[in-house]
């Protein structure tokens, strides 16, 4: 029996890596985007085998995750539970020890949280939360990534989380822990964070249900669809209940007159977000879709270097 292997690292929240790894991460990401946008050839994955599970849509996460193996000189492959005995009820846990053992790194995105946990727990290699029903890490540092190369540290700055307590709310309130901004959440009644994230990051962040309230003077204000993957039914009904959630401009100009917007994308203009604050020329959301790229090469050397 091969018992040579090392507990790897895995990153399913922010909170598994340190607030340093998490800087020196944001700061290889910058320095692998100037690589990438050089030209140069950089292949510090050379033949490493990412493997994906999907069991939810993606366009960002996927091709970001699969072009940056292929530029990092590895390869990824996309598994569909459609198309893989995960479909077919092969259990996660089975999956995990077998998958470990063919590739290098894995990631999933997948509803409940707990199953990216389980399949951590029998992975002999890394394991990347791509997104689950409770947070979205790898977003956050594409996010900071993002925040830090318009506007430096955000140490002590004020973010505005506007719209629903899900998953990308939850990653931002780890991130208010993690980088040690201050974060408002403007969420209508009902559709407040998890109290056993939000709990341990009192200190750094306040619910304020009034959005125009909560923008004064912010420095970045974010926002996500009203409706999460997996709630389409409910479309109807949170369209009702985030009547008044909307960033527009004139929430804008309540915040500093230099504040960042950022959408993780995919957007819902004239819900969400008015199409004029999405598509101003200043937008930083394609910088940020971008940096999804940078910021995964970033963490993908981080976790096999240490895996
Ligand atoms: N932001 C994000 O994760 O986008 P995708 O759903 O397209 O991957
Ligand atoms: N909250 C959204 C994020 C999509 C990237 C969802 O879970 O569908």
């Amino acid at each position: 029996m091969d018992n040579s292997h090392k507990q790897p690292r895995h990153f399913l929240t922010l909170l598994d890596l340190t607030p340093e790894e998490l800087r020196g991460l944001v700061r290889r990401a910058s320095e692998l985007k100037a690589i990438q946008h050089r030209g140069d050839i950089h292949e510090s994955l050379r033949n490493k085998v990412l493997g994906m599970i999907f069991e939810k849509s993606s366009t960002r996460t996927r091709v970001s995750f699969e072009a940056g193996m292929a530029q990092l000189g590895g390869s990824a492959l996309f598994l569909s539970p459609r198309d893989t005995q995960l479909g077919r009820g092969e259990p996660i846990e089975d999956t995990a020890r077998v998958l470990s053992r063919m590739v290098d790194v894995i990631m999933i995105r997948t509803f409940e949280h707990e199953k990216v946990e389980r399949f951590a727990a029998h992975s002999r290699v890394p394991v990347i939360n791509g997104l689950t029903d409770l947070v979205h890490p790898c977003q956050l540092l594409a996010d900071m990534q993002t925040w830090h190369e318009h506007r430096g540290d955000i140490k002590g700055r004020t973010a505005v989380w506007v719209g629903d307590g899900n998953n990308m709310c939850h990653s931002y309130i780890n991130a208010a822990r993690q980088f040690d901004f201050q974060l408002r959440i403007a969420c209508p009644e009902g559709y407040d964070p998890d109290p056993a994230i939000l709990e341990p990051a009192a200190d750094r962040c306040e619910i304020v249900r009034d959005p125009m309230a909560a923008a004064a003077g912010a420095d970045l204000i974010v926002t996500d669809v009203w409706a999460s993957m997996g709630q389409e039914e409910e479309q109807a009904r949170r369209e009702a209940a985030f009547a008044g959630y909307q960033v527009t401009a004139a929430m804008m100009a309540e915040a500093k007159p230099d504040a960042l917007f950022m959408h993780c994308l995919p957007a819902h203009r004239g819900e969400e977000v008015a199409a004029e604050v999405i598509d101003r020329p200043d937008s930083v959301v394609w910088d940020e879709a971008e940096n999804r790229l940078h910021a995964q090469k970033a963490l993908l050397e981080f976790l096999l270097a240490k895996g």
